[in-house]
């Protein structure tokens, strides 16, 4: 009997040499005269145990990790494909702690199934929620969607039904789905993650949203910086087609969705909505004037509905096990769970998805083990580069978009960036201006000009230049920004410089002489 033996495929364990672990593993089968089936599958998400490589077993999936390819032999030597064991066993895969411990709905498949296989997916759960949202009408789709609470995973944490109904209610002959898949935040890969490792999730939800609102079109905007996941969504689309999953009639409904997927640009004001628009439509990347919304007039000008990937690829679960399911996870106005990306310096980085609610302690002590290096905990970073940088006293804070707000954070897409007492804050204030000078589309002076002056401020600030008079110019010039920026690029560089300024004062008010190490990059 065929063993079927998993090697992830997902970019993350590739960079750390799953290629050459899968063809050590296929090589040495085949010397062995040992049948195998060699199943390429997306991440578990436990990063530091990749290149994870799991057997099948009847007892179920054994884990072994971090293999390298010269570990091959040894572990055939150990009888693996039959979960012998081997100094590298993990042993029952959804036994490992960071795992088991882990409520997973919207990555429920990712890393389990053959992420090209349609049958697969369907063996998994998959297509069911497409096929009960095609026995609904357009407006009850969009009710259940707006019941679950979903809110959108990509930033702002906008009801996604609430926009849905938007697009529903604009007459229009044709409107679009537009998934947001250009994942530019700092720390963050659940994107990515998906796109390798479930692809079919992110295209059941983009369908059910099409058919949810009359959209016969869908594009997904990828960053340029991965072709990897590129490549597989790509096929995942041919093969969805094929199968009847999209195209003329999907699943035999009569109803009509068709997807493509696009390259990115390569600019992180790309992931801002009316930017990507402009960037999908072939032009420069320029934010738009709001309204009119997307909703109403987005790609091409038609009625579009553009979420996040996270958003997208949720959605099916919410009508496999029901609104009210998907509902009873969270807390507050923060429903369902999150999938959160634990990175930076951290021992154990990798994807966490908890129902809202869990702490920042919990992330970091329990799931990330602590910092990488060892050193004593500092600062992390929430929500991309425009997300607010908070200290241990803030570690009990729940993840939770209005808790978030409270303390002048946002969760934004869930990254979560780690830094152990090493890390200089005025200089990752500093960063986070250039950042923003770097980035501006430049279309409004709030934010193209007012990030350069930023960096000049703080530079003087940090050479001890005038710092009374220059700390209350930088007061000035981030309310100026937030409040006179045309989009959040500009309107949120504050978070960063002011939560460094407000938890970490010392940092600014260091001796001339004596910088402290950079860690900006
Ligand atoms: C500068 C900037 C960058 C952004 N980058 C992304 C991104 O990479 N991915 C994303 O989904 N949303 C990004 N957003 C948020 C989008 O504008 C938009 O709100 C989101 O895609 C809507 O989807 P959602 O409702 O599902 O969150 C960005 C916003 C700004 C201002
Ligand atoms: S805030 Fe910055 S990125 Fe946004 S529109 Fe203004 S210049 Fe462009």
């Amino acid at each position: 009997m065929s063993v079927r033996v998993f090697v992830p495929i997902d970019a993350a364990a590739l960079s750390v040499g799953a290629q050459q672990v899968a063809d050590a593993v296929a090589a040495e089968a085949a010397r062995r005269g040992l049948a195998i089936t060699l199943v390429r599958n997306g991440s578990r998400g436990l990063f530091w145990l990749e290149p994870l490589v799991e057997v099948e077993t009847p007892a179920g999936r054994v884990a072994y990790g971090p293999v390298a390819a010269a570990d091959v032999p040894g572990l055939f030597d150990a009888d693996f494909l039959a979960g012998g064991a081997h100094a590298l066993t993990l042993g029952p895969t959804e036994e490992i702690e960071y795992l088991k411990r882990q409520e997973r709905l919207t990555f429920v498949r990712c890393g389990i199934v053959d992420p090209l296989s349609v049958d697969d997916y369907r063996a998994h759960g998959g297509w069911k929620g497409l096929e009960t949202a095609l026995k609904l009408s357009g407006a009850e789709i969009v009710e259940q969607v707006t019941q679950s609470g979903l809110r959108g995973r990509g930033g702002a944490g906008f009801p996604t039904g609430i926009k849905w109904r938007t697009v529903l209610n604009a007459p229009a002959a044709q409107k679009y789905v537009v998934c947001n898949a250009d994942e530019g935040d700092s720390g963050t890969f659940a994107d990515r993650m998906l796109m390798e490792g479930d692809p079919f999730s992110l295209i059941e939800g983009m369908a059910i949203a099409g058919v949810a609102v009359g959209a016969t079109e869908g594009y997904v905007y990828i960053r340029s910086e991965y072709p990897h996941a590129f490549r597989t969504f790509s096929r995942a689309i041919e093969l969805a087609e094929a199968a009847g999953f999209l195209g003329a009639s999907v699943m035999g409904s009569g109803k009509a969705f068709r997807l493509e997927a696009r390259l990115g640009a390569g600019a992180y004001i790309c992931g801002e909505e009316t930017s990507l628009l402009e960037s999908l439509e072939g032009k420069r990347g320029l934010v738009r004037f709001k309204p009119p919304l997307p909703a109403i007039q987005g790609l091409f000008g038609k009625p579009t509905i553009v979420n996040n990937l996270v958003s997208l690829a949720t959605v099916p679960v919410i009508f496999e096990k029901g609104w009210e399911f998907y509902r009873d996870f969270g807390m507050g106005r923060s429903r369902g769970t999150l999938p959160i990306q634990l990175a930076g310096n951290v021992k154990r980085g990798g994807l966490v998805e908890r129902a809202f609610g869990i702490t920042l302690r919990e992330l970091i002590e329990d799931y990330g083990g602590g910092t990488a290096s060892g050193r004593p905990f500092r600062a992390v970073q929430v929500g991309g580069p425009l997300g607010a940088y908070f200290p241990e006293s803030l570690l009990d804070t729940p993840l939770d978009y209005e808790a978030f707000t409270a303390v002048k954070g946002m969760v934004g897409h869930g990254g979560v960036v780690v830094f152990d007492d090493r890390v200089d804050l005025a200089e990752q204030a500093r960063f986070a201006m250039e950042f923003c000078a770097i980035e501006s589309c430049g279309k409004c002076t709030p934010c193209r000009i007012g990030s350069t002056r930023g960096v000049e401020v703080i530079e003087r600030i940090i050479a001890g230049q005038d710092r009374a008079k220059n700390l209350e110019l930088l007061d000035d010039l981030c309310t100026l920004m937030l409040d006179g920026s045309l989009c959040a690029l500009g309107g949120l560089t504050p978070y960063p410089v002011l939560s460094a300024l407000q938890h970490f004062p010392d940092d600014f008010d260091r001796p001339v002489a004596a910088p402290p190490a950079r860690a900006a990059e």
